[in-house]
């Protein structure tokens, strides 16, 4: 052994570094609430260029620009700070949340670009490094390049990616194409808001944060490539406003009612003890809060389960409107694509549009 080295080492560093403590607010649950975005966006001037075929009008999950009568755009981007504590999954999970957004509007991905807040004094440069490898491996297994980006100094980590993709412009699907008889099928549980708070304040007695951080690197692509062999006449994901919130965007731009029904919503098991101790992140609350004028629930649902429906996710799944005849052969094909918790949920229904009923079964 070389003396000189000897002379200048350290003793091992056996706690490992804790990204979750760099952060206030974690993951999408840092999203400003809806209650605060729509009347902002409804202040600005109206979008006219008319290739413009997605815009900020319906709160959909990418913008949609035409080039030509065969191609156009899917452009999106989302960012936030650490839901998790290693650096390459923190990554890992950032693109796959930020590509989920094309996959919901039954896009391609074509490439990215990274969006980075770093402290660099207060972190060495190789969590960075970790951070970018988790991306560019995640963005690799989605057949895309991260092709370039920006990067500024930050109090916290902020990581995510601007994703661009491609689409035939006859066959974007928004949120505004539900109809009554639709049936809502999920490809991914809740309770990744729930789970991700227990583990930043060391409440996780149950150790679900690996399958959440399973559920939460899973890319939407294999669940999309099933779902856009079928007849699917709405589609988005589910992320920061909730399960409730995403499908209250579908039934106010489809201008339709929806039933869910509470017991057969995937939900990893673990969210459903944490909430019932009040471990929620704050956006859970926000969300449950601003849906209030949108949610009825059935009298036997506790607050507690509310919470879990209103669930800020982080990378979660793809929301499906589905004709009711092929329900069961996209659960079928879903389930053998190894998309596993897929489930329907619910399904759209003739009533007050944008309004919601969440049945206990
Ligand atoms: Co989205
Ligand atoms: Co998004
Ligand atoms: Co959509």
């Amino acid at each position: 052994m070389n003396p000189k080295m000897n002379e200048h080492q350290h003793p091992p560093d056996t706690t490992p570094l804790r990204l979750t403590q760099f952060a206030t607010r974690a993951g999408c649950a840092a999203k400003q609430p809806q209650g605060y975005l729509l009347p902002l966006l409804n202040c600005l001037p109206p979008i006219t260029d008319p290739n413009v075929l997605v815009g900020t009008s319906s709160s959909d999950d990418a913008a949609v620009y035409k080039l030509s009568d065969d191609l156009a755009l899917v452009l999106t981007t989302d960012f936030f700070t650490p839901i998790v504590d290693r650096p390459y999954d923190f990554g890992a999970i950032a693109a796959a949340n930020a590509l989920s957004d094309v996959y919901a509007m039954g896009g391609r991905p074509l490439t990215a670009l990274s969006l980075v807040g770093f402290p660099d004094q207060k972190l060495p440069v190789e969590v960075l490094a970790e951070i970018l490898r988790g991306a560019t491996d995640k963005a690799a297994e989605a057949g895309i390049a991260i092709v370039g980006g920006h990067t500024i100094k930050a109090d916290e980590p902020i990581f995510g990616l601007a994703v661009v993709g491609s689409i035939h412009p006859d066959r974007v699907i928004t949120n505004a194409g539900a109809q009554p008889g639709d049936v809502l099928i999920l490809t991914k549980p809740i309770g990744l808001g729930i789970i991700t708070t227990a583990a930043k304040n060391n409440e996780d007695r149950l150790g679900a944060i690996s399958e959440a951080i399973e559920v939460m690197t899973t890319l939407n692509a294999a669940a999309a490539e099933v779902l856009l062999r079928f007849d699917v006449r709405a589609l988005t994901d589910v992320t920061g406003f909730g399960l409730l919130g995403h499908l209250r965007n579908v039934t106010a731009a489809s201008k339709v009612y929806a039933r869910v029904h509470a017991d057969t919503v995937p939900t990893l098991s673990a969210a459903r003890e944490y909430v019932a101790q009040g471990i929620a992140p704050g956006g859970t609350h926000a969300n449950r809060k601003f849906l209030a004028d949108w949610v009825t629930y059935d009298d036997s649902l506790s607050k507690e389960q509310q919470l879990l429906l209103c669930d800020a996710q982080t990378s979660g799944g793809l929301l499906a409107c589905v004709a009711s005849h092929q329900a069961d052969a996209v659960l079928h094909d879903l389930r053998r694509a190894g998309v596993r918790w897929a489930a329907a949920i619910g399904s759209i229904e003739p009533g007050e549009p944008g309004k919601i009923f969440v049945s206990g079964r």
